[in-house]
């Protein structure tokens, strides 16, 4: 069994990287899934993971990105759906097993739904099929103080999404990189084998070395390497700053 956070640590040595890139490509749905699969070719060897969103798995469904899975496969990186799942047992573990036979190694969920008849069934998912799963604990956007952020019972929302987290034996949480002091407070409670990942840098304003400082393992970027110029400058950039920082 490959442990998510086992395989984004060897290849963070393997390649001095702490980035996931966001393969968020935009523009005529035709090309999409080549272009996608042009930036891994691109990257591969400066990137841990690829993470993929609804701007490929919307036009293209699962079975429309296998080549772009495989392609991922091929060159070792695990390839994450970020999903964002949000239902009940039944359907979480149904998208999971689509998504996992399908080659995809992780997805992300919203632990709002709860464990009994929500998580729950995920998680016996992905142990079935020994995948990783990643939670939603603090997201990178303003509003989300207004969700994650809620006091509940004294506290906020994200501090008892961080002790589930650890409780639920998920592979790690997703913290906003905008947000070092919730990722302080996350990394305190999480296990030590448990990985923080965090969006939010560049486009959307966060630091991806005040990120990794604070106790983040990767950053997820999308726009602000894809969108570049140049994007093997950019990741070069991002793993150089974060070379200095994580040292
Ligand atoms: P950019 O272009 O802003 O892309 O670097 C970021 C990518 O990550 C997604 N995103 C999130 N995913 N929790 C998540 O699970 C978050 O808090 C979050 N914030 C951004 C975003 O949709 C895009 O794919």
């Amino acid at each position: 069994m490959r442990l998510l956070g086992d395989w984004l640590e060897s290849n963070s040595r393997k390649f001095g990287s702490r980035v996931i890139l966001a393969a968020d490509v935009t523009g005529p749905y035709e090309s999409r899934v080549e272009r996608a699969s042009a930036l891994v070719s691109l990257l591969k060897e400066r990137i841990v993971a690829v993470k993929v969103n609804w701007h490929l798995l919307l036009p293209h469904g699962v079975l429309g990105l296998r080549e772009l899975v495989e392609r991922c496969g091929e060159a070792g990186l695990p390839v994450i759906a970020d999903m964002k799942l949000n239902d009940i047992g039944s359907t979480n573990a149904e998208a999971a097993g689509t998504l996992f036979t399908n080659g995809f190694d992780a997805l992300i969920a919203n632990p709002f739904v709860g464990y009994k008849e929500g998580i729950e069934e995920l998680m016996a998912k992905s142990h079935e099929m020994q995948k990783g799963v990643l939670l939603l604990v603090y997201m990178s956007h303003s509003g989300a103080k207004e969700g994650y952020g809620l006091k509940v019972g004294g506290e906020p929302l994200y501090l008892r999404f961080a002790r589930e987290t650890r409780k639920w034996g998920a592979d790690g949480a997703i913290v906003s990189s905008k947000s070092p002091s919730i990722i302080r407070k996350v990394r305190s409670v999480l296990r030590k084998e448990q990985v923080i990942l965090s969006p939010g840098v560049g486009f959307q304003g966060g630091d991806a070395g005040r990120a990794v400082k604070a106790g983040s393992d990767y950053v997820i970027v999308g726009r602000s390497i894809i969108e570049a110029k140049d994007p093997s400058k950019s990741a070069d950039e991002l793993n150089q700053e974060l070379a200095v920082v994580g040292a």
